[in-house]
């Protein structure tokens, strides 16, 4: 006997991340437009498309101009091919145990795999018997990121090893940089230096590699010197730039919530956990249905304006007191026309009100809270509903 797990039903939960693909889109043919037309973009869609929805991410950005799609994960890239994508797919993060048993289905579905060591190569290359095809390979160069990735002197070695196997075809050399949202660091260029002596060594082994590929979206808006065969932007795409840059993206995901209560305070009224914030004025307070166990962040507490859609206008009002696990407080001020039920702009597109002040940022949320947007928007718990605008 099975025992059906209980659902709750979406419609009946009040906060939302509305995802527009739309932006991603749009955000997408922005970036192409920047590179050569010999650089093909690689949408990187992992981690559910930064919280977006892995499916319609894709979608979006296939839309947009990316000729490549990049996931950490051999699962999500099988579930890209299974949803019918037929550009090219990148997957780089696997361990045996789990890679063993479906390893041969990614290379079956023609997935390109990513290989930083002998023993990964090995598991590769039987999966590909398995398969009874040939797998595409991406060598990966640790160029000082010290993650996945062969070190440089054992680079030919692992490269001889790929070249002598005749169901294994080298495809790309890449890499992934430290600090390219820091331009001013040396480390960029250390990490480029590193990597070429490193391709030239490869290519003098086994011969000319078709692919390089080494910018994420800091490198791709900031040192064209790095757009090299292909990009690899991920949180540029959702709109949010990890650099100073004049590129115009537009924030993909906007969280909202309601007003569940407003009551009146009097000065010196005491809110949330630990009493860190007291009122200096009698004021009206808002009750907001969403917490941490939502995925705001509760090191953010009391550091971000937030948009409250009311009947004579948007305004903006200061989360006050510690973030709860499911509630936090809007100092809303004595005179706001704020009522239970009111929609909350916690980050993104506060559309309909364009002469309002703009809901916060993905990146006010991540500076308050000592972190960044990539946090923030992967953070969205499943407690949340994702819907797409259409
Ligand atoms: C290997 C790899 N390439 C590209 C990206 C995209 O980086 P970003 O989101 O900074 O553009 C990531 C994400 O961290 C990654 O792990």
């Amino acid at each position: 006997m099975t025992i059906p797990i209980p659902a709750e039903d979406p419609r009946h939960l009040p906060n939302r991340a509305v995802i527009d693909p739309s932006a991603i889109t749009q955000n997408t043919r922005t970036l192409t437009g920047l590179l050569e037309e010999h650089t093909a973009l690689m949408a990187v869609v992992k981690a559910d498309g930064y919280g977006h929805g892995m499916l319609s991410a894709a979608r979006a950005a296939v839309e947009g101009g990316a000729t490549w799609l990049g996931v950490a994960h051999p699962a999500s890239a099988l579930a890209l091919s299974r949803a019918g994508f037929e550009v090219p797919i990148l997957t780089w993060l696997y361990e045996p145990e789990t890679a063993e048993a479906m390893m041969h289905e990614v290379i079956a579905a023609g997935i390109d795999v990513s290989v930083g060591s002998r023993a990964m190569l090995e598991l590769v290359s039987r999966a590909a018997r398995t398969a009874d095809r040939r797998a595409r390979v991406h060598l990966k160069i640790d160029t000082g990121m010290g993650r996945g990735g062969v070190m440089p002197h054992d680079l030919r070695a692992l490269a001889a090893a790929a070249q002598e196997d005749d169901v294994i075809q080298i495809v790309a050399a890449w890499t992934h940089l430290t600090s390219a949202d820091d331009p001013a660091d040396p480390a960029t260029d250390q990490q480029v230096e590193i990597f070429d002596s490193s391709v030239e060594a490869l290519e003098d082994e086994v011969g000319p590699v078709p692919l390089q590929h080494l910018a994420n979206s800091a490198a791709l808006l900031t040192r064209p010197d790095l757009h090299r065969d292909i990009v690899r932007p991920g949180i540029a795409l959702y709109g949010c730039p990890p650099v100073t840059t004049d590129v115009q993206l537009r924030p993909a995901m906007t969280l909202t919530s309601r007003l569940a209560m407003v009551k009146e305070v009097p000065a010196g009224q005491s809110v949330g956990y630990g009493r860190t914030y007291r009122t200096e004025t009698p004021t009206r307070l808002g009750l907001v249905p969403i917490g941490y166990a939502d995925g705001l962040h509760r090191s953010a507490s009391g550091g971000v304006d937030v948009v409250v859609r009311t009947a004579s206008g948007d305004r903006r009002a200061r989360q006050v007191g510690r973030i709860s696990m499911d509630q936090i407080v809007l100092d809303l001020g004595p005179d706001s026309s704020a009522r239970a039920g009111d929609r909350v702009f916690l980050f993104g597109d506060a559309k309909g009100a364009p002469n309002d002040p703009a809901a916060p940022t993905a990146e006010d949320w991540a500076r308050a809270a000592g972190t960044i947007p990539y946090e923030v928007l992967t953070s969205v718990s499943g407690r949340v509903s994702r819907e797409v605008r259409a």
